[in-house]
């Protein structure tokens, strides 16, 4: 598959140990040096990657950074500056960032602003960043007032999903994985709907055919999505903010500690559901279909003491609240959204009584 934007093309390439693939694309760029980010849970997947580079005359060196959201600190990211200056990282450098959407984002982030910015590659390695964060090119940290307030846009120059990958992952990965795939399906398209429904227990185990197949029609709607606004500008890539309104307060009241980012976001998603039928959007038949597919998706329990004014205070604080006010991307029924501005604190609070019944 092929992302492509302002006459470019960036290849995002999905499968089943593909990692050669790399090595091919590296030495056709002729990039000076590699300098590849990941952390000590993917140690195996490294030494793969070592082991490309090893024959080939390509200068290599390795960046172990911390595992997880934690990265995404500003601080975490200086020392990281210092050590590709140590290396001698040049403009002809590229970063490779093995790993899920935290080092992702921050060596996309780091990859557009070390010296005035260089290239990168994406090798995500946890479900989520597969379907979701490795592509589009949105790059970010997190300040102390709040999560990726501090980012860019820059493309990765290629994208590897290879699915060997998967296999090490935990349920909780995977289930958070799970929920962006049902983003596109209930977004999008309701035969992807209808196939994540019927083969929901093979999804949990990564069945290999099963995800492959999610994976890539999920693929489909990301590059399309970011294929017609790039720059997240012109509403077009609002629908993948589905479920996330709810999904990133659940995340800032509960500190980045209690969920996975998909595990929210599946809250997030029984929440826009509820909602969508409050504000007569979404009939009830269909709403039904989604909460009872949601609900088989594991996720940790809402915190008991949840109130849903704190809820509603932290969803006017996200970054996309404009004048105060709350966009909602709403569902006119599976595979149909409406963008709805004119949501109340009674219907708000309608939702969240229906979604905790
Ligand atoms: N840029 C975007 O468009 C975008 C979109 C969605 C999410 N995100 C960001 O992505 C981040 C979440 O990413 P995530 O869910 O991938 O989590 P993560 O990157 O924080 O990784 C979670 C844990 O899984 C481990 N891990 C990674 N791959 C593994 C593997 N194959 N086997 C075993 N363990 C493995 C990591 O070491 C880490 O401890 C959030 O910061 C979120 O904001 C970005
Ligand atoms: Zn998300």
């Amino acid at each position: 598959m092929n992302l492509k934007l302002r006459g470019q093309v960036f290849p995002i390439l999905a499968g089943f140990k593909i990692l050669p693939e790399l090595l091919k694309f590296v030495k056709k760029k002729k990039y000076s040096k590699v300098y590849l980010l990941s952390d000590e849970n993917l140690k195996e997947a490294r030494k793969k990657i070592a082991r490309l580079f090893e024959k080939s005359k390509i200068e290599f060196f390795e960046i172990p950074v911390r595992a997880g959201e934690s990265l995404k600190d500003i601080e975490s990211v200086y020392p990281i500056y210092g050590e590709l200056l140590k290396n001698k990282a040049d403009r002809d450098s590229v970063i490779l960032a093995l790993g899920g959407g935290s080092i992702g984002d921050t060596a996309g982030f780091i990859a557009s602003t070390y010296l005035r910015g260089i290239e990168w590659i994406g090798i995500p390695t946890t479900l989520l960043a597969q379907v979701d964060s490795s592509v589009g090119g949105k790059t970010g940290v997190n300040h102390s007032a709040g999560k990726n307030l501090i980012g860019t846009f820059h493309q990765p120059s290629l994208v590897i999903c290879d699915t060997q990958f998967l296999a090490t992952l935990g349920p909780r990965e995977i289930a958070s994985g799970i929920g962006e795939i049902s983003k596109y399906g209930i977004t999008y398209d309701p035969k992807f709907f209808q196939f994540l429904d019927e083969n929901l227990n093979a999804l949990l185990k990564i069945n290999s055919k099963v995800t492959s197949n999610a994976i890539e029609r999920s693929l489909k709607f990301k590059i399309k999505a970011v294929e017609s606004d790039e720059y997240d500008r012109k509403g077009v890539r609002e629908v993948l903010n589905f479920g996330h309104t709810f999904g990133h307060a659940l995340e800032t009241i509960t500190h980045y500690e209690t969920y996975q980012h998909g595990e929210a976001v599946i809250w997030g998603m029984r929440f826009a559901t509820e909602l969508s039928v409050v504000r007569g959007h979404l009939p009830e038949k269909a709403a039904k279909k989604i909460r009872e597919f949601l609900a088989r998706i594991p996720t940790p329990p809402l915190p008991a003491d949840l109130s849903s004014a704190l809820v509603f205070q932290t969803m006017k604080k996200d970054k996309k609240a404009s004048q105060n006010k709350v966009r909602f991307v709403l569902l006119k029924n599976i595979g149909k959204t409406v963008s709805d501005r004119e949501v109340t604190e009674t219907d708000l609070e309608n939702a969240f009584q229906r979604m905790k019944r």
